[in-house]
């Protein structure tokens, strides 16, 4: 099988190339990725010279490239996307847009003209919006979209074109909602990298509002293994939810963190909440489990500890990005 891996450079798709390098030695993966600031060719530098693995790098909004890309692949897994909701608050919403819906679209047409390809695009438990704490509920594949900030609806835009290719063209097309990931090669503006490099350098710990906005917690290799058996058994034009059981509000990712690097709780600091916070996010994936047979492997308490020893053992790579953040942040005034 030849796979292409859309924004394969980034922190998930960079972690499911590999998964699926190791795991089917049979299958060839090319890498499209157009290389933003949040594209990191080093996440994949063990993979340079492998006959198995190419790269390409490109726009998925882009015709001409994307039409290429697709004309000798069997399935397309999407990752590629402007992913940060800040930016999407601070910077401006376009960029979102522009690759979110836009790619998306550009994908979706180039692989129905080329015919025959399945598609697998990955997506967020963000599109549902919020629940309320003491609300006892869970998204499942049936909650309608109600996305509160710009990168949340970018991203329902993309999956409701998946939707219409799949009803208009019977294209065959899945859609994934996940909840929040972790694990290595995150981009440290997320915060449980974030959070473990200034626990690392003992500065404070910015928390928004009260510290209690509840995400659900997966490892990002179970997330890999539940996109692979997605991709494999799922059914076209179908939509699946990916949790990890593991609700923790912010504060307590915070604690595990301090706790396991033996830093004091006053590093904590609460700063003004971000607007369009959502305040719970929670995931029933019983359809993935019953239909398709998969479950989550790492407990959140084992992944947490190895993903903070892979941030302390990785910090050549921690300190190239972080140079590469400043200077974005630079240029962005
Ligand atoms: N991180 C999470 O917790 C999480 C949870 C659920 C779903 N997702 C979804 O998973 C996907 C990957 O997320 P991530 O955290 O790895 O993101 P990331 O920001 O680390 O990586 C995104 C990658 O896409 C590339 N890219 C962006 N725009 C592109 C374009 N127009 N053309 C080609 N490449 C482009 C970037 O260069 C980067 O390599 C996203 O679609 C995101 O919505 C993420």
């Amino acid at each position: 099988m030849r796979i292409l891996v859309a924004g394969g450079a980034g922190f998930i798709g960079s972690n499911f190339i590999h998964h699926l390098i190791e795991t089917y030695p049979d299958y060839e993966v090319v890498n499209l990725d157009k290389l933003t600031y949040a594209g990191n060719l080093a996440n994949l530098r063990d993979l340079a010279g492998n006959p198995r693995y190419s790269f390409i790098e490109g726009d998925i909004a882009d015709e001409a490239t994307v039409i290429k890309a697709v004309s000798d692949v069997d399935a397309v897994v999407n990752f590629a996307a402007e992913t940060h909701v800040d930016r999407s608050i601070h910077v401006g919403s376009r960029d979102f847009v522009l690759a979110n819906v836009l790619g998306v679209q550009t994908l979706l047409d180039a692989e129905r003209k080329r015919g025959n390809i399945r598609h697998l695009q990955v997506s967020t438990d963000e599109v549902y919006g919020s629940l309320d704490l003491d609300d006892p509920s869970a998204f499942t594949e049936e909650t309608p979209f109600a996305p509160n900030v710009p990168y949340a609806a970018a991203k329902a835009g993309g999956d409701l074109l998946c939707r219409s290719f799949f009803k208009t063209f019977g294209s065959d097309v899945l859609v994934t909602h996940c909840s929040n990931n972790y694990g290595p090669y995150q981009f440290p503006e997320k915060i449980v990298p974030f959070f473990i490099d200034r626990a690392m350098n003992d500065q404070p710990l910015p928390l928004y509002g009260d510290g209690k906005n509840v995400r659900d917690w997966l490892y990002v290799r179970d997330h890999c293994s539940a996109l692979d058996t997605v991709l494999h058994k799922g059914k076209a034009g179908e939509v699946y939810n990916i949790g990890g059981n593991a609700e923790k509000p912010n504060i307590e990712i915070a604690k595990y963190i301090l706790r396991i690097l033996d830093k004091p709780e006053s590093l904590i600091t609460f700063v003004k909440d971000r607007p369009g916070h959502d305040r719970r996010y929670a995931i029933d994936a019983t359809k993935l489990r019953t239909e398709l047979g998969w479950q989550p492997s790492r407990k959140f308490e084992d992944g947490i500890a190895e993903t903070i020893s892979w941030y302390k053992n990785n910090q050549e790579w921690v300190n190239n990005i972080k140079a590469k953040a400043e200077n974005i942040n630079n240029h962005l005034g």
